[in-house]
């Protein structure tokens, strides 16, 4: 294991920071450019072991993908029907719960064989919210404990559209079965009753598919799809440990660079603003969806407590380990409701993140589908030896802890921050000042 120590003491973070592309949005790009035909080019893609294992995916069902060219942060993609076969090798999704799922929906198109599996986390990731629907659409697939966890075999084609209202709010459950959908018979309609991130109907339209997007429903008919070109924006989840470590650490002045701010992302920004954080946003270019974030330090002395729960939670959910640390500095106790999701992620991220902050000298419970945090009232906080239990977002945001700690942070299990921000170091050493 890994051992990243964070000395502690230091000062405000300040200039200016491009967080790494996009994780969700690279792992869809890389899905629809091996589909669609002719060669995309997509320039700015997650950098972390997460989207390389996709894009050793599309390459093993024949898709070519050439990291090389251009300018080095460009990967061009040569995809197409025709260019696509059964894949040999079993997949390997590495650690990613989005790249597996995803994956599932994208194989099942195809008249072929996929199997797919992934490291220790991944074979405990529930999967049920995905094998279920796409056998409702005519794929034969199965998993182990009759298709609830990985490995997963796919024997997709033959499918048919259906009309499905997602029982999780999850986001992967919607794109997996769009994926799907693609080549299926007749339409595809997905329903959920409060909007997910929306980057596979986002995409969907980009590439070219026959697709009508409504407050609450998305329909899909069978497509072909066209290659594009396509930068995608910095990663709100990466944003948000800078965004916090801005937040929390006294005379701060960070502006994080060229971020997604569309559906189902943002919730961060709007959290960390009720409890005082001072967070414009700089429009870039003419899209909506992407902007420059510039966080001040708090204005009063201590962050105020809040509640964060309900309908808030799918469009914050990974950011609840990063906000769970300003909660930590903040004045009053701060409580995550409603987030169960949480104890299935890459860790548990209930119980990992209250052991973490115990370890740091932070008060933090768990509740069956959250965590209460009693707020220090603004005061560093002490450093400590916390475990990462292999999830990248609670090592990061220990690490957002640590930066001003009145004693150096330990985070063991640093490897896995691979996974989506490897140049987490430099950047945290570029920033605080
Ligand atoms: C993601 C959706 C979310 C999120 C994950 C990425 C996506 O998961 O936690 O990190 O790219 O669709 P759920 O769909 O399980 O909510």
């Amino acid at each position: 294991m890994t051992e990243f120590v964070v000395p502690g003491g230091g000062g405000p973070l300040v200039g200016r920071l491009r967080v790494p592309g996009d994780k969700s949005i690279s792992h869809r790009a890389v899905l629809l450019a091996a589909r669609a035909s002719g060669r995309s080019e997509l320039t700015g893609l997650s950098c972390g072991l997460d989207v390389a294992a996709t894009i050793a995916a599309v390459a093993a069902c024949g898709a070519e993908a050439d990291g090389q060219a251009g300018d080095g942060r460009t990967l061009l993609v040569r995809g197409g029907p025709e260019r696509l076969r059964e894949p040999t090798q079993v997949i390997d999704v590495g650690n990613s719960g989005t790249g597996i799922r995803l994956l599932a929906g994208w194989s099942c198109a195809f008249p072929w064989l996929t199997v797919l599996q992934g490291d220790a986390s991944i074979a405990n990731r529930p999967m049920a919210r995905v094998t279920e629907p796409l056998g409702t659409m005519g794929a034969r697939i199965d998993g182990r404990d009759r298709g609830r966890f990985p490995p997963l075999v796919v024997r997709g084609g033959d499918l048919h559209g259906i009309d499905y209202r997602l029982p999780v709010r999850s986001a992967q459950v919607k794109g997996a079965i769009l994926l799907a959908g693609l080549a299926a018979s007749g339409s595809t309609t997905v329903r959920e009753d409060v909007a997910t991130r929306a980057h596979t109907e986002e995409l969907l339209l980009a590439f070219g598919a026959d697709i009508d997007v409504v407050p609450g429903a998305v329909t899909l008919r069978p497509s072909s799809l066209s290659a594009l070109r396509l930068a995608v924006p910095g990663d709100p989840s990466q944003a948000a440990f800078w965004a916090v470590g801005a937040a929390i650490v006294p005379g701060s002045d960070l502006v994080i660079e060229d971020v997604y701010v569309g559906t189902g992302r943002a919730g961060f920004v709007d959290v960390l603003r009720r409890m005082g954080a001072d967070i414009t946003l700089e429009p870039v270019g003419a899209d909506d969806n992407r902007a420059n974030l510039r966080v001040r330090s708090a204005r009063a002395e201590a962050l105020q407590a809040t509640e964060v729960r309900g309908d808030e939670i799918p469009g914050l959910i990974d950011e609840i380990p990063a906000l769970a640390v300003a909660a930590a500095r903040a004045e009053g106790v701060t409580t995550f409701a409603d987030a169960e999701e949480l104890r299935v992620k890459e860790s548990d991220r209930v119980a990992a993140m209250v052991a973490a902050l115990h370890a740091v000298g932070a008060g933090a419970e768990e509740r069956p589908d959250g965590l209460v945090v009693r707020g220090n009232g603004g005061r560093p906080l002490a450093g400590g030896r916390v475990d990462a239990r292999g999830d990248h977002r609670v090592a990061m945001a220990m690490a957002a802890a640590g930066i001003d700690g009145r004693g150096p942070t330990h985070v063991a299990g640093w490897e896995a921050v691979a996974t989506s921000y490897p140049g987490f170091e430099e950047d945290l050493r570029r920033c605080v000042s």
